[in-house]
């Protein structure tokens, strides 16, 4: 069975909004993989890993719309036309995007203007950075003893949509939140003021599984220091709650059997 097989066909005239998982190529789907070699253009956001991209077709034209590493932000609708343009010119579109498309990623939007336009386009999960996180890192998102639930927020919202960071520390259910960094003050004076204890366990994987990934273990109120000093910083998952805690007791467990051993 070969990859060819598993995998839908890659017409020409589509899309396909692929997720590229945190980083990692050893993370990406078959069909990811599948859509990277057949791919006439890649159209792929900033944190798409150098060394996914460096799998693409030889051949392929690759472009960058992403909003960040000092590049001019690209407005979402001047993405969404250029997709639509390569696919109504018969290419076979590939919309690059870390982590999975539909988590903080816009694929929404994108799919819904490829609807609108009438262009065929197939949308395939990605491990998004949140969740591989907290895996990568021996936290379990759920457990049945801590939590039965878990919440996926974002510190940067469109205007006029802020969170509720108040309810969100009511909730007692362990956040994981992307795009934090530069509010990160902000959000954690109203969480602590919503009732959200300061000494709460926080875990953050800044490039997580990348080969610039780091992960600090803190309390919540050290993160604006941190922040501040650099110590966290873009890209970066901050799990916020008793999850958290979970690393350390793994680590400690695993160092006992080594002093053990010794
Ligand atoms: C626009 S959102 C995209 C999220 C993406 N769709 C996902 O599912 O992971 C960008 C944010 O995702 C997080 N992120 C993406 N890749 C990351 C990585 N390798 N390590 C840590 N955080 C990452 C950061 O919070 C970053 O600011």
């Amino acid at each position: 069975m070969t990859l060819t097989h598993l995998s839908p066909p890659f017409d020409p005239g589509t899309v396909w909004l692929v997720g590229a998982g945190p980083g990692d190529p050893g993370l990406l789907t078959l069909h990811a993989l599948n859509a990277l070699a057949m791919a006439d253009v890649v159209v792929h956001d900033a944190l798409v890993d150098p060394r996914i991209l460096a799998m693409v077709r030889p051949g392929a034209i690759v472009e960058h719309a992403g909003k960040r590493g000092g590049r001019a932000s690209v407005a979402q609708t001047t993405i969404t036309d250029r997709l639509i343009v390569l696919a109504q010119a018969g290419q076979r579109v590939l919309r690059l995007k870390g982590g999975d498309p539909f988590i903080f990623g816009r694929g929404g939007e994108e799919a819904l203007g490829l609807a609108q336009a009438g262009v065929f386009f197939r949308i395939v999960p990605g491990v998004s950075s949140g969740l591989a996180s907290l895996a990568m890192h021996g936290i379990p998102a759920t457990t049945r003893d801590t939590n039965h639930a878990v919440i996926l927020a974002t510190g940067h919202c469109a205007e006029g949509h802020e969170t509720d960071w108040a309810a969100l520390a009511r909730a007692g259910i362990p956040i994981v939140l992307y795009m934090a960094v530069t509010h990160v003050a902000s959000i954690v004076s109203s969480l602590t003021e919503g009732g959200l204890d300061a000494g709460t366990p926080v875990l953050v994987v800044c490039s997580a599984t990348t080969a610039d990934e780091t992960v600090v273990e803190a309390r919540l109120d050290e993160l604006p220091r941190l922040a501040a000093e650099g110590i966290v910083h873009s890209p970066a998952i901050l799990v916020i709650g008793a999850i958290a805690g979970f690393r350390a007791e793994i680590l400690s467990h695993l160092l006992a059997l080594r002093s053990d051993a010794a």
